[in-house]
């Protein structure tokens, strides 16, 4: 008999057919009750593959007592309690590097965006405004800017390799130094006070949770812009609405948001924002590297034990692929 698989989520068609070859595929969205078949069918399952947005609810963990790996679809994976999983053995795998690319030229497109305006731009022409009102007023530009990336990993390195051609100056706030040629702020208002820009790359969990508060988007401004693509939880939403309606805050660019897919109607409505439905690796292309992954970590183990990219909180019981 084939070895059972829970899948949490969504995934794509290249990798359901990648694992129904060896294994036998039970997709949580298609069971009415998942307590009551976990409660019948949960030791019988090897393997979790879930995403970033799902994770894994932490009761699922003693409902399924002999999972070996948890694949997780996306490189943040602070919605699996990785900690509890470690203790039970469990090995999370998570697709880093493979997205860096895509996401940084995400929070490129709402920096843009926000600087020329895009979304007005858009519906001047669009709605005939233009024939009938004239020109559309002047924006900013995007050159010549200081841009304060928080949490300077492999996506906050993309992003600022992709700011290069923006003549941009680097800052960076991370929990310590690196050797790169950007400036570290160890204080993160500082860092909010010196720049145009803050762009978040940061993994989200309780270590970043509401990070960017009103203190730091005060300190970035009435022209300032603020760029999250990383999670919700690390702005203060509340403080962040009430930054951009008063003026204390000049834009803000979100791919993410606090309680997704819900986004507040006050900021829906605010004009100073451009937002999108956490889509910051949704490509083909990049979707198709991080499903090759997602499932190559599962017929890694399954073939010789060993795994691809384990989250560094398991890397101590993992062995990695040679
Ligand atoms: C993905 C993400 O969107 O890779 C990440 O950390 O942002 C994720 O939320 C998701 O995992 C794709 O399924």
């Amino acid at each position: 008999m084939s070895e059972q698989i829970f899948v949490i989520g969504a995934i794509t068609e290249q990798m359901q057919a990648a694992l129904e070859t060896q294994f036998a595929l039970h997709f949580e969205t298609e069971i009415a009750d998942s307590n009551a078949w976990l409660s019948a069918h949960g030791d019988s399952i090897s393997y979790i593959i879930t995403n970033g947005h799902d994770g894994v609810k932490d009761d699922y963990l003693s409902q399924m007592p002999n999972v070996k790996i948890i694949s997780n679809y996306g490189v943040g994976y602070d919605a699996i309690n990785v900690t509890e999983a470690a203790k039970r053995g469990i090995i999370v795998t998570h697709t880093p590097g493979v997205l860096n690319e895509e996401v940084a030229t995400t929070a490129l497109l709402l920096m843009l965006a926000c600087y020329r305006e895009l979304a007005f731009q858009e519906a001047h022409v669009r709605s005939g405004r233009w024939q009938t009102d004239g020109n559309a007023p002047l924006t900013r530009s995007a050159d010549n800017r200081t841009i304060g990336i928080v949490g300077l990993g492999r996506i906050g390195e993309a992003v600022a390799r992709k700011c290069a051609p923006f003549n941009a100056e680097i800052l960076y706030h991370n929990r310590s130094e690196k050797d790169v040629p950007y400036r570290y702020m160890a204080d993160l208002v500082a860092m909010a006070e010196a720049c145009d820009v803050i762009i978040c790359t940061t993994p989200g969990g309780a270590g970043t949770a509401k990070i960017i508060n009103q203190q730091v988007l005060e300190a970035l401004g009435p022209d300032g812009i603020l760029i999250n693509v990383a999670r919700g939880s690390v702005v203060d939403e509340e403080a962040l609405i009430t930054a951009l309606s008063s003026g204390k805050l000049g834009w803000a660019g979100l791919d993410v948001f606090e309680k997704e897919p819900a986004v507040p109607q006050t900021l829906r409505d605010l004009p100073n924002t451009v937002l999108m439905p956490h889509v910051g690796s949704a490509t083909h292309e990049t979707r198709a590297a991080m499903g090759a992954l997602t499932v190559d970590n599962v017929l890694s183990y399954h073939q010789d034990g060993t795994v691809i990219s384990p989250v560094p909180e398991c890397a101590a019981i993992a062995r990695l692929k040679s």
